[in-house]
């Protein structure tokens, strides 16, 4: 087992009726901006919740963080929250506005010249303002976990910024909020917390005999509730379990002491800011082919995880990784995403596209950080 540090300090406020309690969490003397997405809020009655819970504050909205935010959006919010001398913000929304908010928080201390050098610096965040979230869509685990991703749409960049400083100082979460969802919000929330489990799991075996088995339990109750959330999506006990779930997927709780890869979700990216592919999109489409190419890396683990997680006890080591990377795209399918770039629409040129970019940027990912833009060129040339 590798060293680590544990700490997460976010208090989760969880079940029905739990909007309510936003009004006694916050100072009463708190300057509040509350930051929304597009209008879901306002159409699913989360809005007035939020509005009838701080009605003795003093607090301004910030409307319009679009799904991947931008990062002109959100410098629009941190001049605002300034003129208006914010001490606290809220997000209300699923991971885009999470995340946007976390960014603003760090950028309305921050006095350099360039806010954007906080996505690339992290160490230059040494101050924030606090927040809190009001979850919505459940699927990143932003709510309690100290990870944003923005997008720079401008320069074509997507980046993911880590600091302890963006830790919600709570989150409450309502499963009953979750039913106005689309059912493509809810296939995405399903296989992006799936992935997050991944990511922390499938690198090499014998790291860590807790964090394999929690591992594997989060992704078999993913599995066993994935069909459920699709077919019953206002009932309570699916949705709160699904909820949880997300939240456990990505809150630092599955990742002690064990390698880590994230190269699904790095070179992920790139689709999403080259296509317009969904963040979950682009996992389903990734994943199954760097899984094809990193086989001989991964077999030991590709092997377990099919032996727990998919009760297959046929075949030799390679054969059972086989039938692992199968049944894997197969759940991905039945949850209702597609797994290959050409199903999107996405020409072969585009494999050199990111090579290129890839190979400009120099990053190497995954646990062996040996995924560098050759790697990514072979992954994606699998994938379409
Ligand atoms: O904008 P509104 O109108 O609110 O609509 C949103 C949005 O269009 C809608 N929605 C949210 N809650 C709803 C609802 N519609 C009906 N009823 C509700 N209750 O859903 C749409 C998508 O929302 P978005 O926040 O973009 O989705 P998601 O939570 O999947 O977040 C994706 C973003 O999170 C990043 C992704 O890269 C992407 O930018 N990630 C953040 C992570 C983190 N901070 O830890 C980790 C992830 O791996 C991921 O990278
Ligand atoms: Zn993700």
């Amino acid at each position: 087992m590798e060293n680590f540090t544990f700490e997460n300090p976010t208090k989760l406020i969880f079940g029905k009726g739990t909007i309510s309690r936003l009004a006694t969490e916050i100072a009463p003397e708190k300057r509040i901006m509350v930051c929304y997405g597009g209008g879901s809020a306002k159409r699913n009655g989360v809005y007035q919740q939020v509005k009838d819970a701080l009605k003795d504050h003093f607090s301004i909205e910030f409307w319009g963080i679009e799904p991947n935010p931008d990062y002109d959006t959100v410098m629009k919010a941190v001049a605002l929250a300034r003129q208006n001398d914010i001490d606290y913000l809220v997000a209300v929304g699923g991971g885009s506005v999470i995340d946007a908010t976390k960014f603003i928080a760090h950028a309305i201390p921050y006095d350099g010249e360039d806010p954007w050098q906080l996505a690339i610096h992290n160490e230059l965040i040494t101050r924030s303002t606090p927040l809190a979230v009001v979850l919505t869509l459940p699927a990143t685990g932003s709510e309690m976990n100290h990870r944003g991703v923005l997008s720079r749409r401008r320069t074509k960049e997507k980046v993911s910024f880590i600091t302890p400083f963006s830790f919600p100082r709570f989150s409450i979460l309502d499963p009953e909020v979750t039913y106005t969802l689309p059912r493509k919000q809810l296939s995405n929330g399903i296989v992006d917390s799936f992935m997050h489990i991944m990511e922390q799991y499938m690198t090499t075996t014998g790291n860590s005999v807790l964090m394999d088995r929690w591992a594997e339990g989060a992704l078999l109750s993913l599995i066993e509730i994935g069909p459920k959330v699709l077919e019953h999506p206002t009932d309570y006990d699916t949705m709160a379990n699904f909820m949880l779930c997300t939240t456990m997927a990505l809150n630092g709780f599955v990742g002690m002491g064990v390698p880590q890869d994230w190269a699904t979700h790095r070179i992920g990216y790139e689709l999403t800011i080259l296509y317009g592919l969904d963040h979950a999109e682009t996992l389903a489409v990734v994943f199954p082919a760097l899984l094809t190419i990193l086989k001989e890396q991964k077999k030991e683990k590709l092997a377990q995880y099919a032996e727990r997680v998919w009760h297959i006890q046929d075949g030799n080591t390679d054969q059972k990784a086989d039938k692992a990377i199968e049944k894997t795209v197969t759940f991905f399918r039945q949850m209702g995403l597609r797994t290959r770039m050409s199903e999107y629409g996405i020409p072969a040129e585009a494999v050199d596209i990111i090579y290129q970019r890839l190979k400009k940027s120099g990053a190497v990912y995954g646990e062996k950080k040996n995924v560098d833009a050759e790697m990514a060129r072979a992954i994606f040339a699998q994938s379409l």
